[in-house]
């Protein structure tokens, strides 16, 4: 009852007030760090890619796991330096690499987040051992902590980080950016310690995530949850503290992608390349080897349009998958190698010749200058995950084509590209024949088409990139929602078992506004269906007419606490 009474007062007095923050040093918290020896070494996956681009220019720490196990882990981080970028890494122990990454990361979280229920391992040891090796990262990463230092942490990997860090007395600005989907409370409540893991949200300053439907998503947990309310749309209560949530898809450094494209264009490589693969009547595929790509799906509908072309068509045209491996110690990353390195077995054996192989499937990693070359070589980009957070290869894909004659985008709806690159075909993966449909009219597409859509995605590209994404993503978390100092303050527990100690239940007045609902998810979405940014400032005090379902809760407690 007395804990109760404390959220209400901070409901009601924590009525947003900015306040800007000075630029401290940027700490930026990933599962992996790339901690290549070369710098042409390639990266894994779009998150690596993008950070570097952000630490390159602005300098700071990049602290994560080093990609490496070892029977103990390492009790303290290794640390190199090159420049203003220091980098911070840690071994894992077996067992931790197995419990924590291969297992509750990327065997409950990862299919859960991208709605595959029915491969969600849900393994109690698992997640125990997911908050037990935040809690190391935690641990390590304070000893490492300058007073005016901004933390940046990354991904699922590494949810509760902020909240172990609080316990320690880290009182600095932590935000957070989900680069995956977040799923409504129908599918994420289905994870282990669903309400712990929503309630460790509660101790960021700013959570962001890639699409509006994810912070919609999210903030429909928290409502649906009793983890706490959402007030005005950007910003939530959650357990105690104020935390601003939205959208704020990421980008790439698009004119230095465009660049290396261009620099491609002039070496041997990308000769020899363009000899072998039809004078570029190619269709390119680049993806981690992950069963939420939709891989399987993309290469049945490229043997669906190689049916139904004529065989002069046909022989002219190649499909080109790069797949580096993937998590391969997880069951069901083996699984879907093999059934994917059948298929396109069959569809080379069925399809091919002596003289022409229809399917290059390729499954090392490439770096990015000559991923840049065969993309700007490519009339079609085939992106087509049945579910993915963003997917960077689209956007690098469209910046590395030449203007005066750029090639197709056929994206998935499912992707969170697709929200922005309207310029794209956009299909559903799931249908083969739309996805094969698409691909005909792809490459028939005449060009004032093509350069027509290329110029309206080249625009927000342009509008968006990496730089800006970051400089959104850290001006929203400088920019502070305060408490005036006469607010009681969050109670926070030390013990490590405490994260759901401290929570906050609605009054049975808010309880009765929501019940009085139809249903929070469905009335919570923006009227219009804009995004709302990150940093647009939260407003000073709800408004007085309920704009929707979370909106009436969070008035019913400010009402009731006056
Ligand atoms: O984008 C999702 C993600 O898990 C990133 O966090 C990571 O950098 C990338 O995919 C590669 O995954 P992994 O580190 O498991 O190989």
């Amino acid at each position: 009852m007395v804990k109760r009474m404390v959220d209400l007062e901070l409901l009601a007095k924590s009525a947003p007030t900015i306040c800007r923050k000075r630029d401290g040093r940027l700490v930026v918290v990933s599962n992996r760090v790339p901690l290549a020896s070369s710098a042409a070494e390639p990266l894994a996956g779009g998150l690596a890619v993008a950070m570097k681009a952000v630490l390159t220019r602005r300098g700071g720490l990049w602290f994560g796991w080093s990609g490496r196990t070892s029977e103990e882990g390492s009790s303290e981080p290794k640390s190199r330096t090159f420049g203003s970028l220091t980098y911070a890494v840690c071994d894992l122990s077996r067992r931790d690499a197995e419990q924590y990454y291969c297992g509750f990361a990327n065997r409950t979280l990862w299919p859960i987040c991208h709605y595959r229920l029915d491969l969600a391992d849900l393994s109690e040891c698992n997640a125990a051992a997911y908050f037990r090796v935040n809690e190391q990262f935690a641990r390590r990463l304070h000893k490492m902590l300058r007073q005016d230092d901004i933390i940046w942490v990354h991904d699922y990997h590494l949810i509760p980080l902020a909240r172990f860090l609080r316990q320690m007395g880290c009182a600095h600005r932590i935000g957070f950016f989900l680069h995956i989907p977040w799923p409504g409370p129908e599918v994420a409540s289905a994870l282990p310690f669903y309400q712990r893991l929503l309630r460790s949200f509660g101790a960021y300053d700013v959570v962001g995530f890639q699409t509006q439907a994810d912070a919609d998503n999210f903030r429909d947990c928290i409502v649906s949850a009793n983890a706490g309310l959402t007030v005005g749309g950007a910003c939530c209560s959650c357990v105690g503290r104020w935390l601003r949530t939205g959208a704020s898809p990421i980008g790439i450094d698009t004119d230095a992608f465009g660049q290396i494209a261009r620099a491609a264009e002039r070496t041997d490589a990308f000769k020899r390349a363009l000899t072998h693969l039809n004078n570029g009547y190619v269709i390119i595929g680049v993806d981690r080897l992950d069963y939420t790509k939709g891989l399987k799906h993309r290469v049945r509908a490229f043997a669906t349009f190689l049916d139904r072309s004529s065989e002069g068509t046909r022989r002219r045209i190649t499909m080109l998958q790069i797949t580096p491996k993937s998590r391969s110690d997880v069951p069901e990353y083996q699984r879907m190698q093999r059934e994917l390195a059948e298929e396109v077995g069959r569809i080379n054996g069925k399809f091919g010749d002596v003289d022409w192989t229809p399917l290059h499937y390729i499954n090392r990693p490439m770096s990015p200058a000559a991923l840049a070359g065969l993309y700007r070589m490519s009339r079609i980009g085939l992106v087509t995950p049945l579910r993915d957070g963003m997917n960077l290869v689209a956007k690098e894909y469209v910046a590395a084509q030449e203007p005066d004659n750029p090639g197709v985008l056929v994206l998935s709806q499912f992707a969170g590209a697709a929200h922005e690159l309207k310029g794209a075909l956009i299909i559903n993966p799931y249908d083969i024949e739309a996805t094969a449909d698409a691909l005909a009219r792809a490459f028939v597409m005449p060009l004032d088409e093509r350069k027509h859509r290329w110029h309206a995605m080249m625009a927000v590209l342009r509008a968006n990139s990496v730089h800006d994404w970051a400089s959104r993503f850290l001006e929203a978390l400088a920019t502070d929602v305060k408490r005036k100092s006469s607010d009681p303050p969050v109670a926070e527990s030390s013990s490590s078992n405490a994260i759901d100690v401290v929570r906050p239940e609605p009054s049975p007045v808010a309880r009765r506004a929501r019940s009085a609902l139809p249903r929070a998810s469905s009335q919570r979405r923006s009227t219009n269906g804009a995004a709302q940014p990150l940093s647009k400032a939260p407003r000073r005090t709800p408004p007085l007419r309920p704009k929707n379902g979370s909106t009436i809760a969070a008035e019913a407690l400010l009402q009731s606490a006056d």
